[in-house]
């Protein structure tokens, strides 16, 4: 495997690839971020994993700073789970000056997360689109876990017509129904044993929605209740359309009820669909 630090190398190394796959991270490689990986190999061709902790999508006074960087583990984990190229730029490489040019997410970015994370969203789309042109891979490589990320970087490849195919992968769980995240990393050995209460909230939601319950609102504040009278301070609980994030009518099939909350100092995302 390849470790490239430039876009100048990074463009010579890839001018003779036919067809090229992206799995764009932040680096602190966890088991979720090689299943990204596992699912580029199944695409068969040169693997890029970019490794960038993005200035952009830290809004001020979040965990940019302290954000973990574990490059030599990232490159061991992923030359054993068959990538090819690792771009690891400095900030100044994806920045050389101020980046002046945002792109303005869509519509379905103005809620949820984007709510409790002002600008998040606009750093997101800006550094994936600059990957983009950089890399020009056909087919990129997302986690299911950031949902809203996934739906915004899917109307960001439609709008500016990039040629690029989105996959979304399924997101991996420690045994209890944690979601695997470079953030969990932050939590206490108390606050991990609670950490499982947000997913056990989320498959109640979903099992009495898949039971016929119609009552989103009423699902979602009884977990809000729950999560809150064990000392989480919860973002949202939100049922919506798995299409556009859109609110959901009583008639619609397609769900996905998704949750952001603090324990303690780390917040933490999941979300689980639903085929009601
Ligand atoms: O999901 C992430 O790790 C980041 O938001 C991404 C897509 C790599 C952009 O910085």
């Amino acid at each position: 495997m390849d470790l490239i630090h430039t876009v100048g190398e990074l463009r010579k190394r890839l001018g003779g690839e036919r067809s090229i796959v992206l799995v764009p991270t932040m680096g602190n490689l966890h088991a979720g971020h090689l299943a990204l990986v596992e699912e580029a190999n199944r695409h068969g061709a040169c693997i890029v994993t970019s490794l960038f902790v993005n200035r952009l999508q830290f809004e001020p006074g979040g965990d940019f700073d302290r954000y973990p960087r574990t490059l030599a583990e990232d490159c061991a984990k992923l030359e054993r789970a068959g990538c090819h190229v690792a771009f690891a730029p400095e900030e100044r490489e994806l920045y050389p000056e101020p980046q002046e040019i945002l792109l303005q997410p869509p519509k379905l970015a103005e809620q949820l997360c984007g709510d409790f994370r002002p600008g998040h969203f606009q750093g997101v789309v800006t550094v994936v689109a600059k990957l983009f042109n950089i890399v020009a891979p056909h087919t990129a490589i997302f986690g299911r876990k950031d949902y809203q990320q996934l739906a915004v970087i899917r109307a960001l490849v439609r709008q500016l017509n990039y040629p690029i195919a989105i996959v979304g992968v399924e997101t991996v769980r420690e045994p209890d129904g944690l979601a695997l995240s470079s953030r969990n990393g932050y939590l206490s050995s108390g606050e991990r044993t609670e950490a499982v209460r947000l997913n056990r909230n989320l498959r109640r939601i979903k099992e009495k929605i898949e039971a016929g319950e119609r009552d989103f609102g009423a699902l979602c504040s009884f977990a809000i209740k729950d999560l809150t009278d064990a000392g989480w301070k919860v973002d949202y609980v939100a049922v919506r359309h798995q299409r556009g994030l859109a609110l959901p009518g009583p008639a619609d099939r397609d769900l996905v009820v998704l949750a952001a909350a603090w324990l303690g100092k780390t917040r933490l995302i999941d979300n689980l669909e639903i085929r009601a």
